[in-house]
């Protein structure tokens, strides 16, 4: 596999490959640092970043390559270059490119065009390097014994719903997602893909509109932000009544099991999808995920880049 486009392309092999190396990185991350040496890695961003943008650099850095971030209309492509045509002079001078951007199209037309690896850093659809990063924490506290156990995300069903469900179907999981009937549903496309690849894994994929019962004997309980980058001012109200029954506050987090972890892709916005005393209370691992991003990257630019990901 060349790219990293969807969270659905990587098989429960490729996830523990790059689970593996990145908690070899969390120990050093100096181990590779010549895998890069003397090259580049493009990161292209027409969204705001925190945590991608500076884990991806440092990664590299740690790799012994050099970033080069370009944001929004730095590059010709805002001026009408195609997409493929710039796919094309990226892979002629650096090794990989990490993008971030809206539309999930652009993002595979540029893995198509390219002949170095493509890594999706967050579209409207996905953002599968994130599950990397909160797969290594589950697995930090849970092990790799997760029989019985329930991982809930609630909120908006966007593009963490999916890779939500996505990566927890790959890993053979009870996931749930508690979320609105209608238009903040997860995409029923994706949900029916989770489906599918739970058949092979014996996963479990559960929508709930009901977050009480979903919090109940919940082993993790994972949240995101209510309004999305790049999603309508004018829906702010109406989403945020809609979706006010799926914040996670004490009340949620009393349901769950005693060992119940809280994970947030963050950024956060307390007092709206989790209430302060949660994320910033006892059972919140939000920082120990945050710093996965620096290790799970690294990890997926190390070995796409040396063609170890075979894909499902
Ligand atoms: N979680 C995450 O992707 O954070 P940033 O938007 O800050 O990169
Ligand atoms: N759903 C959020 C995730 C941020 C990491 C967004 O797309 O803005």
């Amino acid at each position: 596999m060349k790219d990293l486009l969807r969270t659905s392309d990587l098989s429960r092999d490729d996830v523990e490959l790059l689970l593996t190396t990145a908690a070899d990185f969390a120990t050093d991350p100096l181990r590779a640092s010549t895998a890069l040496s003397n090259r580049t890695v493009a990161i292209y961003m027409t969204k705001p970043s925190t945590r991608t943008r500076l884990s991806s650099e440092t990664a590299i850095a740690h790799l012994g390559g050099t970033p080069i971030f370009l944001r929004g209309d730095d590059l010709q492509l805002g001026r009408g270059e195609s997409i493929s045509d710039t796919a094309r002079i990226i892979s002629g001078y650096c090794s990989a490119l990490i993008v971030r951007t809206f539309a999930q199209a652009d993002v595979e037309e540029l893995g198509a065009a390219a002949s170095i690896p493509v890594i999706n850093a967050l579209t409207d659809d996905d953002h599968p390097t994130q599950l990397l990063a909160d797969w290594i924490t589950i697995r930090e506290k849970f092990g790799k014994d997760i029989a019985g156990r329930k991982f809930v995300y609630f909120g908006d069903g966007n593009n963490m719903s999916h890779a939500w469900l996505t990566m927890g179907a790959i890993m053979g999981a009870h996931v749930v997602a508690a979320t609105p009937e209608g238009k903040w549903a997860p995409s029923s496309a994706v949900v029916a893909q989770a489906k599918e690849i739970a058949k092979t894994t014996g996963a479990i994929i559960e929508i709930s509109h009901d977050a009480q019962s979903a919090a109940k004997d919940a082993s993790v309980l994972y949240t995101d932000v209510w309004m999305s980058m790049g999603d309508p001012e004018s829906e702010r109200a109406d989403k945020i009544k809609t979706l006010s029954p799926f914040a996670v506050n004490s009340n949620l987090m009393n349901l769950a099991t005693k060992d119940a972890i809280f994970m947030h892709c963050l950024p956060a916005h307390r007092g709206e999808e989790v209430s302060a005393d949660v994320i910033d209370g006892p059972r919140s691992v939000v920082w120990r995920e945050a710093l996965h991003r620096r290790t799970t990257i690294q990890s997926v630019i190390y070995h796409l880049v040396r063609g170890d990901i075979k894909g499902r």
